[in-house]
């Protein structure tokens, strides 16, 4: 309830004198609490964010390639489905679902990072519509071919806008820098970071060229397979992956116990990224491909995944192999990557170009985010508890089963006329109901009532009404069924009134106040930390 706005109610004047007073107070700037509207403002546009990434992971994204796959084991070879579907599928998954998560937790979480608080909501919620807007619309006018011109042009200048706009509130002009804080960066997430970011703008805008020229030229939506591939390759490996690695020197280091990353591979690895989007636009695709595998090497040093944890993994509340899932995410990086080598020099084996794209992008990318995300984002969405450990555990072994699956059966199958074509759908299957429990476990997550995150013995009567509100807006209903009729009446509430205060201005005793305050939050306990042995 930032600024304590409730609904049309008489003015101040109306008010008891006790609240006129606190209003006075509040004008003459005499309160000291923090303000933890923020909080939820920001824990709000997150959950808009990861709900919209879990609706295209789901239906335009797996469902759709799902579909896809089947027809193309039915039919026994890729030309069985339609290019306009299979692109509008990668597209829904990498920026859908992948993106919108990216895009929504860098808004939430790196203005934190950088020590500042977003009071002000706006810019982010017109950065969720223009972004949504953008996705939804490429992928619609894909997959229906319904005036797909204007919509691919269309399109891709919302996305660019929806870019604009979060660059501006990350970098956030006229920021001022806090004290002791480097002018430049000395730490490897946030070169990475840096590197995926720009990544994003390179990729952004090659889909604008590319949207300009298919509407001017080509009769259908379709991204000829050479320009695609620059695409992909700018996408993934200039794009999600640094900014996947740029997490993980934040999240996998701290929820895995690991040794702090090594930062000094920072300059490798952005130059090695710069190169691979240069040899993409080069169309050296080869180079491109042995760079990305010794890429991969050396982030998994720089990161240290594979080196024993120094303290024991954080466990609490989540699936607690999660640990070895993260890692099994690496090594299909290693895998992928590897794959898209051997594809450079094998092209007798068609298979094997689809098979890496999805051991990167299933086995890592989606791996990565169904161990991590379920111990972040419960977190980030104002203290949540994550609905189903064991449904996260469910989602993760299906996804590493119908993965292993899928690259194996792919690599084999296509081009070739053999039993491992049969896999294929039972692959795609097992995928989606991977998918399905991940995004049923998250979505039920974002619909929980928000846990306390103070104890009930700290509720106390010279602590503001405002503050109680504006953390939990469900506790208004519980403060008028204790008697605080002038809440009923307000059109917002001063921050300086304390509960003492409103209690005596209603005429109720403080301590029945309490006592239901006390009953809510005992209510709302979270699960807390304990020390834990590896
Ligand atoms: C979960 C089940 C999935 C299924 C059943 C599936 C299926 C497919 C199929 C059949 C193709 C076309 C041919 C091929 O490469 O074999 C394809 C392409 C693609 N997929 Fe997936 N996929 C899945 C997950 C993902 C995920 C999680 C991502 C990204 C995060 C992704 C990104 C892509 C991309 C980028 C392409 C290339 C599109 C193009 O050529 O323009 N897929 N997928």
């Amino acid at each position: 309830m930032p600024g304590g706005r409730l609904m049309r109610k008489p003015g101040r004047e109306a008010l008891p004198e006790a609240w006129r007073l606190a209003f006075e107070r509040d004008r003459r700037g005499e309160f000291d609490h923090a303000d933890p509207a923020p909080e939820r403002g920001s824990g709000r546009v997150l959950a808009a964010f990861i709900a919209t990434g879990l609706v295209f992971l789901a239906f335009p994204g797996t469902l759709l390639g799902v579909w896809n796959l089947t027809s193309i084991a039915a039919g026994r070879t890729l030309t069985a489905v339609s290019a306009a579907w299979i692109q509008a599928h990668g597209f829904a998954q990498v920026f859908g679902w992948v993106g919108t998560f990216i895009v929504g937790i860098s808004l939430y979480a790196l203005p934190k990072f950088q020590h500042r608080s977003l009071r002000r909501f706006g810019r982010l919620w017109a950065c969720w519509i223009l972004w949504t807007a953008g996705v939804t619309w490429r992928w619609a006018s894909t997959v229906y071919g319904w005036h797909w011109r204007i919509a691919l042009v269309g399109s891709s200048v919302l996305l660019l806008l929806a870019y604009a706009l979060m660059q501006w509130v990350i970098v956030s002009p006229g920021r001022e820098r806090p004290a002791g804080r480097p002018a430049v960066p000395q730490d490897l997430g946030s070169w990475l970071g840096i590197a995926g970011f720009s990544g994003l703008g390179i990729a952004l805008a090659d889909h604008s060229v590319l949207a300009v020229t298919l509407s001017r030229h080509s009769a259908y939506p379709v991204i000829p397979p050479v320009p695609d591939r620059v695409f992909w390759l700018v996408a993934l490996w200039g794009f999600v992956i640094p900014v996947a690695w740029g997490y993980s020197t934040r999240f996998v280091t701290i929820f895995l116990g690991l040794r702090p990353p090594r930062n000094g591979h920072a300059g490798i690895l952005c130059a090695g990224i710069g190169g691979i989007i240069l040899l993409a636009f080069l169309r050296r695709f080869r180079l491109a491909a042995v760079l990305a595998f010794g890429l991969v090497l050396v982030a998994i040093r720089a990161l240290r995944v594979f080196e024993p944890s120094e303290r024991p993994p954080k466990r609490l509340g989540v699936y607690r192999h999660y640990p070895a899932f993260v890692r099994a995410a690496f090594g299909w990086l290693v895998v992928g990557s590897a794959l898209g080598v051997l594809a450079e020099w094998l092209p007798a084996m068609p298979g094997l170009p689809g098979a890496g794209r999805h051991a990167i992008t299933v086995g890592f990318i989606a791996t990565l985010i169904f161990a991590i995300g379920p111990r972040i984002l419960p977190a980030f969405l104002n203290g949540r508890r994550l609905a189903s450990p064991a449904a996260m555990g469910i989602s993760l072994w299906l996804l590493m089963l119908g993965c292993t699956l899928r690259v194996a059966s792919e690599s084999l199958a296509y081009g070739f006329q053999n039993g491992a074509w049969k896999w294929l759908p039972v692959s795609a299957f097992i995928e989606l109901a991977a998918v399905l429990v991940f995004a049923g476990n998250l979505m039920k997550t974002l619909l929980s009532p928000v846990p306390a995150w103070f104890e009930a013995t700290s509720v106390r009567p010279d602590l503001p009404l405002y503050f109680y509100l504006a953390s939990f807006p469900e506790t208004r209903r519980v403060l008028l069924a204790a008697g605080l009729k002038t809440l009923a009446r307000a059109r917002e509430v001063p921050r300086s009134l304390t509960v003492a205060e409103a209690a005596a201005a209603d005429g109720v005793p403080v301590e029945l106040v309490l006592e239901h305050l006390r009953a809510f939050f005992a209510s709302r306990q979270p699960q807390r930390e304990r020390p834990q042995t590896a």
